[in-house]
């Protein structure tokens, strides 16, 4: 077994965009600016944000926070989005989900200026990915993309089954791996919560993506002899060896599920940082683009 190391690769694609960034500085560009809007307190997309926004500065990019409790408005997120897309000094932003009950996070995604729709949620830019025309991809399953082709994984012919049907991953994830590209070239079987005898299906896979968001939900007994394993789960469990008490830990039981793979992402270490680094290219993009 070896791991699919996303941390290192992760390291290697900031360094790969820091020089970008000072190449464009040094043809009269400027740094690239990334803001996040983070709407309420919950804790993940609290962290989630505050690892995105750490990682902009060690890019060299701008980053700014748009915090807003729990409370607002549809009206007044709205206006947030419409300023950010006016404001011609950010490149891209993103809005963290998932938002408060009350909003309606289809009409915020919509409102987003495709241009700068860094998360690449916006109906135009799902529907240019589908059609694999040029956009920016969604960052985690972007990611999960670069991490397979970085590390030679070579997907074209393999049975992939994904885990998930959500847009921020499942379906994107679904799409990308059934191009006709490398990565890509996958016979892919979505499987999701109303799947039924999910094992039968996790057994045919040679990649196997899990997307389900219940810890330790992949045992050993669902994967096949030498697949490759892709764990997207960020759980947190409790740990009474930890001094915060708690541990991050993903969807698959990785002590026991490592010992059958070929390849397997670490959690944390694997996928996590790698959203984070496409991130950032897609900001890059971004800033290129307006430029262009
Ligand atoms: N929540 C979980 N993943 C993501 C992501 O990639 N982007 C945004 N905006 N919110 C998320």
């Amino acid at each position: 077994m070896k791991l699919l190391d996303g941390k290192e690769l992760s390291l290697e694609l900031q360094k790969e965009i820091a020089a970008e960034v000072a190449a464009h500085i040094a043809d009269g560009g400027r740094k690239p600016h990334l803001a996040a809007v983070l709407i309420g307190n919950n804790p993940a997309s609290k962290s989630y944000v505050g690892h995105k926004v750490k990682a902009c500065a060690k890019a060299g990019f701008v980053s700014s926070l748009v915090e807003r409790s729990e409370d607002i408005t549809q009206e007044e997120l709205l206006t947030i989005v419409k300023d950010l897309n006016e404001d011609e000094s950010v490149d891209g932003f993103i809005i963290q989900l998932p938002l408060p009950s009350h909003i309606d996070d289809q009409a915020v995604i919509k409102a987003v200026k495709p241009s700068k729709d860094v998360d690449g949620f916006h109906p135009e830019n799902v529907g240019r990915m589908a059609l694999n025309l040029p956009t920016f991809l969604p960052a985690t399953p972007g990611g999960i993309m670069t991490l397979l082709e970085r590390n030679g994984v070579k997907t074209s012919g393999m049975h992939a089954v994904v885990i998930g049907r959500s847009d921020i991953v499942g379906n994107p994830m679904t799409s990308l791996l059934s191009r006709n590209s490398d990565p890509g070239n996958c016979t892919v079987t979505q499987c999701h919560s109303r799947t039924v005898d999910l094992k039968s299906h996790t057994l045919k896979a040679d990649l196997l993506i899990a997307a389900v968001g219940r810890p330790h939900f992949i045992t050993a007994d669902m994967v096949k002899d030498g697949a490759v394993v892709v764990d997207v789960g960020i759980n947190s469990i409790a740990d009474a060896s930890r001094k915060s008490g708690m541990r991050l830990t993903g969807d698959v039981d990785f002590e026991n599920v490592a010992e059958k793979c070929s390849l397997i992402t670490p959690v944390p270490g694997g996928v996590g940082p790698m959203t984070i680094a496409t991130l950032l290219q897609n900001t890059l993009r971004a800033r290129l683009a307006s430029t262009s």
